[in-house]
């Protein structure tokens, strides 16, 4: 890590990502030498405390980002499309969170731990994939790498953490509505979230998959450099508050066993092998949450796909750490310690990177 001193912005830094952000970056003890913490006018003025500590913040505009190195933004599509331009104008690099970007030929999508080398081109905006996609590619890079990817199925059960702050909310008011025995309310999702199972997670497309589900096809394709990798996904929204619990098939090119496949995963930083079924033991979404690792279990042989070339697994991170807020100050740390943080065209002949 390099032992400069940045400014560094939050951009959404009263939503459930910023605050893990900005806890993500006090952990690890980042080089900050400014935190300005930035959202709506709505909260302009109000402050988070972290750690004990307050932190006012500031409306997100333009101007605001002037001497700022690195911008995480975590305030929504729309703010990012918006916003991050501007950001960059005024000479901050972005991080960005949402889906406003990933998909831009020429704008990186970065996991810190399968492309990191991908942050190099960037030329002011780097985008952070999709909770759902961010803790499957670690996973799909080993086996890619082993044994090459066929075909990968993978459905997701998300927790309400995932929405943000009022989905949270709308969970635990259901619950309580239960307990009391009154009638639950829906605000947020368009049915109960509490004791259901929702297939639908972003709004559907035409051709029949939700957007969410779309973005794990799409990104995970594009993390993996492998554009014509066949994918398939099925996203639910689940009642648990924080972690995301993925089951996944894969059909790879040469055969492989469970226990190779846990030594791959095993070798992958950030990745955790929890696969002890006789013990009980597999990745669970309560003991995910709060930790920054991807954990994976349940390895096993699909028996479905011919010649040992089958696996079925699960895999559980917690979607606010890893998911979002751990994945973006992973990118800051990488582009920090590389001297990547400006952008490729400015960095090309003008001698030592800021
Ligand atoms: N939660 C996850 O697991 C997860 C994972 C990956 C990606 N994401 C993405 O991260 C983003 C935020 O998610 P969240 O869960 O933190 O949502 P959240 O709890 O609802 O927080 C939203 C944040 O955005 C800010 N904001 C809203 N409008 C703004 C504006 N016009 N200008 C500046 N800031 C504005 C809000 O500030 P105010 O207090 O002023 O309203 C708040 O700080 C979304 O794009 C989401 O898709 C979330």
């Amino acid at each position: 890590m390099t032992r400069q001193s940045l400014t560094v912005a939050v951009v959404g830094a009263t939503g459930v990502v910023g605050r893990t952000m900005i806890q993500v970056l006090l952990e690890r003890d980042f080089p900050i030498g400014e935190l300005r913490l930035m959202a709506s006018g709505r909260s302009a003025g109000s402050t988070v405390s972290i750690g004990g500590t307050s932190h006012r913040v500031i409306e997100a505009v333009p101007e605001a980002f002037d001497g700022v190195d690195i911008a995480l933004f975590s305030a929504g599509g729309t703010v990012s499309e918006d916003l991050a331009p501007g950001a960059v104008a005024h000479g901050a690099t972005v991080i960005d969170n949402s889906n406003a970007w990933r998909m831009t030929p020429g704008v990186p999508l970065v996991v810190s731990q399968v492309n990191p080398e991908d942050a190099a081109t960037h030329q002011g905006i780097i985008a952070n994939p999709n909770c759902s996609t961010m803790q499957l590619v670690p996973v799909l890079m080993a086996l890619r790498d082993a044994v090459g990817l066929e075909r990968v199925v993978v459905d997701t059960y998300q927790s309400v953490s995932g929405t943000g702050a009022e989905a949270i909310a709308e969970l635990e008011g259901q619950i309580r509505a239960h307990a009391a025995g009154e009638p639950m309310t829906a605000s947020v999702y368009p049915h109960p979230i509490a004791f259901n199972a929702l297939p639908e997670i972003d709004v559907f497309l035409e051709n029949g998959y939700t957007r969410e589900e779309w973005k794990v096809v799409s990104e995970s394709r594009k993390i993996l450099h492998l554009p014509e990798l066949r994918i398939s996904c099925t996203a639910v929204r689940v009642p648990v508050f924080v972690s995301h619990s993925e089951a996944v098939h894969v059909e790879t090119r040469d055969a492989i066993t469970p226990e190779r496949a846990r030594q791959l995963f095993a070798a992958v930083p950030g990745v955790i092998v929890r696969d002890d079924p006789a013990n009980h033991v597999y990745p669970l979404a309560t003991e995910a949450a709060g930790r920054d690792e991807v954990f994976v279990g349940r390895v096993r042989q699909d028996p479905s796909i011919p010649d040992g070339r089958g696996l079925a697994l699960w895999v559980v991170s917690d979607n606010l750490r890893k998911g979002a807020a751990t994945n973006a100050v992973e990118i800051a740390e990488l582009i920090a310690a590389r001297d990547w943080i400006r952008p490729a065209s400015r960095r090309a002949g003008a001698g030592s990177a800021a």
